[in-house]
């Protein structure tokens, strides 16, 4: 009998993703899927904006209970869409913009100074001029983009709302690096002699600090945000009045449903790399880990895809640690009238995205691995870590599973590098892969999809399909293009 059906890869040892009910019906609907791939293309992303609205009522919620004055400001370089942008403002959420066009886009879509904020770590004098223009608060990285910034509001006759971005925070007897920023040691000279009316940046208003940290350590975001409070109130006495401190983005997600497939996976690796197991790799890649002399050396270079203290959680920790004193980072907050922002970028977009692609091609190399050839490339689900460690699912027009001989792949992909293995470990399927049959990889919206997309070979760029959720049934008249949506 033949069936259509769908399953995840890696039934046993595998590394399950935690998903949405929304991904489990879209799969389930194998003849709706390729109606759109026959009008969108493959690959596909599938952006769901329902989901970023409910991580954006997590964190308010967080900020509620800790009775602060909050924003968020969603961090929209993890995601080019413009569905989320849309929903940030439907959700009176603020964004994160960090680019020209980030920025033009953000304000057509109806952003204003006061839900929009710009970060961008290279200032053009266009960019600076539109945030001027609009009144949209500008993080300042360093003195040269002071000069222009205070020239370009004298030219324009209007005041510069400003937050300066600090690095170097001192935790636990080590300066924390960054290229990023003002050295926090040295900001309160900088702002004392620079900035005011009779002073070289005489057209700022200073309303705010920011930070981002490298990294998703809450000790060391609730030390900066200390610092930055200690600051503020060191520069009270001395004339400043600041609003607001940003503590940035990097809050975590949990991306897997159990910590013993996490762990048992990074054993795994180590002992295949050792010759103990077969290799669960392509090409036995380390991930960062390496044997020399018969020991693991290194660390695993992935993001850390297994997490208990995420999200709200995540939050949390930062707003309840506590000073020297006991007094929490949240009460201070509140003590000194401060807003707390935080610009999350992959946790609002958690759970809010999947991306789907055609099998083209099953081959076996010269090893006897079989190579699932999708029509994708690996710049279309890159991650900036050494893999994406998520199973993917496999939609099959046909598995009996009775009569299917399980396999072990690796999907590839379009570009022309070796390296085009779209993810590095190894994934055992019930079946071979026919052609056309569909690889969803999920919860792609936080920087898989898009961060490191790029056009080499001119092949076509995903087409970006915002999905509409509406009751239980699902049409294809709930998918539109995100330019249309
Ligand atoms: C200044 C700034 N804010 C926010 C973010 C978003 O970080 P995340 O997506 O980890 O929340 C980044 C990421 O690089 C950033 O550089």
């Amino acid at each position: 009998m033949s069936k259509s059906t769908y399953t995840k890869g890696n039934q046993q040892k595998g590394l399950t993703p935690i998903t949405s009910d929304w991904m489990h019906k879209i799969m389930k609907e194998p003849e709706l899927v390729q109606a759109l791939f026959a009008t969108y293309g493959s690959p596909m992303n599938i952006l769901n904006p329902n989901s970023f609205a409910k991580n954006c009522t997590v964190f308010k919620e967080v900020f509620q209970q800790h009775q602060v004055k909050a924003q968020l400001f969603y961090a929209r370089k993890a995601n080019k869409a413009k569905a989320f942008v849309k929903r940030a403002l439907l959700e009176n959420i603020g964004v994160d913009t960090a680019s020209e066009r980030e920025l033009e886009q953000s304000l057509a879509l109806g952003g204003d100074g006061d839900h929009l904020v710009l970060t961008s770590a290279i200032k053009t004098e266009k960019q600076i001029r539109m945030a001027l223009q609009h009144q949209v608060p500008i993080i300042i990285d360093n003195h040269d983009e002071c000069i222009l910034i205070n020239n370009l509001a004298q030219e324009l006759d209007c005041q510069a709302r400003v937050g300066f971005r600090l690095s170097g925070f001192s935790v636990d007897g080590e300066k924390l690096y960054s290229r990023f920023g003002f050295d926090i040691d040295e900001v309160e000279d900088y702002l004392m002699t620079q900035v005011g009316e009779d002073k070289k940046l005489s057209r700022f208003n200073v309303e705010g600090l920011h930070f981002h940290l490298d990294g998703y350590s809450t000790h060391q975001r609730s030390e900066a945000l200390l610092q930055c409070i200690e600051l503020i109130k060191r520069l009270k006495n001395k004339g400043f009045s600041f609003r607001f401190i940003d503590m940035g983005g990097g809050i975590l997600i949990n991306y897997l449903e159990s910590k013993a497939e996490w762990l048992d996976f990074d054993a795994r690796l180590k002992e295949s790399l050792k010759g103990e197991t077969s290799s669960v790799t392509f090409n036995n890649n380390g991930l960062g880990y390496w044997l020399e002399d018969g020991i693991i050396k290194g660390e695993r270079k992935t993001y850390p895809y297994y997490n208990e203290i995420n999200s709200g959680e995540f939050l949390t920790k930062i707003l309840e640690y506590s000073d020297k004193d006991e007094n929490t980072i949240a009460s201070l907050l509140r003590n000194q009238n401060l807003e707390i922002r935080i610009e999350p970028g992959r946790s609002l977009v958690n759970q809010s995205g999947i991306t789907m692609a055609k099998v083209v091609h099953r081959k076996q190399d010269a090893k006897g691995q079989w190579l699932v050839g999708l029509e994708m490339n690996m710049s279309q689900m890159m991650s900036s870590s050494a893999d994406f460690m998520l199973d993917p699912y496999v939609m099959y027009a046909d598995l009996n599973e009775d009569k299917a001989d399980a396999v072990e792949v690796y999907f590839t992909g379009a570009y022309c590098l070796e390296r085009d293995v779209l993810l590095k470990r190894k994934i055992s399927l019930p079946k071979l892969p026919e052609i056309n049959d569909v690889v969803v990889f999920v919860n792609t919206a936080g920087y898989m999809m898009h961060f490191f997309e790029t056009q080499a070979h001119l092949f076509e760029l995903a087409t970006n399909l915002v999905y509409n959720e509406k009751s239980d049934s699902i049409r294809l008249s709930d998918f539109k293009k995100d330019a249309e949506s």
